[in-house]
């Protein structure tokens, strides 16, 4: 254990070099990006009767792939994931005044998408080891308007889902899975996304496979992917052609991938297993590390026996009683070493203004006050506490696990933790003013 002072009073850093980056863009999307150029085909989809309403040959080659390598019937490429969600909404069926059951601690994606289609979101709280939906607190927001629940895996770690599908199941709700931070993330025998109605991947670039932006949906339902492609690209352009039998939600909008964006999501989605390995190595190897310290506990010990998490983030919760400092005060320290621990992800989603005030289409208080629905919702601080609670409290987190970082950076991570602790006295003093 470094004795030095802490870098955050002028003592040398923990770490000295900065991390290497995680970028795996390599010569296989630099070739298929070239490729795609010199054919001057950017983008195929037409939103007219034909087969180019369903895209180009990358972006069905990559449909493909995916619905293969995730074993699902179909595969849907969006401009993203924000896109697939609305689209999952729209062809859910979701009408005004419906309701759909979503975590607080997520990207707000996962929540407005609901409000696209006229939809109410009602929040349930998350479970305090997983961050991920409590099907205890879901079963209890579910009233006769409730029609679908959204699960995120957050951070990676796969949710509670034979929980959240025993409370779908019995009360005949859709699961909509937000696996936009879990590709690769296994429940038991099934890949996370590939459990509920239908499930999202992002490909932003902070994913763990990207192509800048764009999402894919997955579903082993002929209809519902049917309506995917319909809101996808201009539905009402083409739904005669098709005859749908039931319109609804069936306008479109234009939500598709380039032949460019699938170029790269292909390669990338080839290198899944290279790219997610490596995070679930050195996780572990962080785990038996972390555990050591008193008051603080990793997330991924909480993953179900036989499932694994793919750390996207890699998360601890800490005591800040049984520490004996402020978390704020201890995460700045930690950063001042050069590592980049985060006390923060996104607040409650709910105590975004729009939410507060109820204000979202115009100023009627739509689709929360409503002809609808006779329903009085709230988004009051404190109706999901456990998810206030670590957003307040006790999550601390950091991008710490990816490819090509390891084994040497995890045990920088530990050393900076180490050393700061080891000074808690000093900063103490000086927090008091001493
Ligand atoms: C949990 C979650 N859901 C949805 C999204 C939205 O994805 P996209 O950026 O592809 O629209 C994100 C993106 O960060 C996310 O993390």
């Amino acid at each position: 254990m470094s004795l030095s002072p802490l870098a955050i009073f002028g003592g040398t850093p923990v770490c000295r070099e900065a991390w290497p980056s995680p970028n795996t863009i390599g010569k296989e999307e630099k070739k298929a990006v070239l490729e795609v150029l010199d054919s001057g085909v950017l983008s195929q989809f037409l939103g007219a009767p034909g087969p180019d309403f369903l895209g180009g040959t990358r972006v069905r080659q990559l449909e493909m792939e995916w619905a293969e390598h995730f074993g699902t019937k179909h595969a849907l490429s969006f401009n993203s994931l924000t896109s697939g969600l609305q689209a999952c909404i729209g062809a859910a069926g979701i009408e005004p005044g419906d309701e759909v059951i979503v975590p607080p601690l997520t990207m707000s994606a996962s929540a407005t998408c609901v409000i696209t289609y006229g939809g109410v979101p009602v929040f349930a709280d998350v479970d305090p080891r997983t961050l991920c939906l409590d099907p205890v607190s879901v079963e209890e927001k579910i009233t006769d308007r409730t029609r679908a629940i959204v699960v995120v895996h957050l951070f990676g770690h796969p949710a509670d889902m034979d929980g959240l599908m025993a409370v779908a199941r019995r009360h005949g709700l859709m699961v909509i899975e937000d696996a936009a931070q879990a590709p690769g993330a296994m429940y038991g025998d099934r890949p996370v996304g590939t459990i509920g109605e239908l499930g999202g991947f992002s490909l932003n670039y902070h994913k763990t496979i990207q192509s800048g932006e764009g999402g894919v949906i997955v579903t082993n339902d002929d209809d519902l992917a049917q309506r995917l492609s319909l809101i996808r690209n201009h539905g009402e352009m083409v739904v005669e052609s098709l005859e749908v039998e039931n319109l609804a939600n069936t306008f479109g909008g234009n939500l598709r991938m380039t032949e460019i964006e699938a170029a790269i999501a292909l390669e990338q989605l080839r290198k899944l297993e290279v790219s997610t390995r490596p995070r679930i190595d050195l996780a572990s190897y962080l785990d038996e590390r972390i555990v050591r310290f008193h008051g603080i506990e990793p997330q991924g010990l909480s993953a179900p026996e036989g499932s694994s998490h793919v750390y996207y983030f890699y998360a601890m919760f800490y005591d800040e009683e049984e520490i004996g400092l402020p978390r704020s005060l201890f995460a700045e320290a930690v950063r001042a070493e050069g590592i980049h621990l985060r006390e923060w992800y996104a607040p409650p989603v709910y105590w975004a203004p729009m939410y507060r005030d109820q204000v979202a289409f115009g100023k009627s208080g739509f689709p929360f006050v409503s002809e609808y629905t006779d329903r009085e919702f709230s988004y009051e601080r404190g109706i999901c506490p456990v998810a206030e609670e670590a957003y307040e409290q006790n999550l601390i987190f950091g991008k710490f696990c990816h490819w090509p970082l390891t084994t040497e950076h995890m045990d920088q991570v530990v050393e900076a933790m180490d050393k700061v602790l080891a000074h808690r006295d000093d900063l103490l003093t000086v927090e008091q003013g001493g």
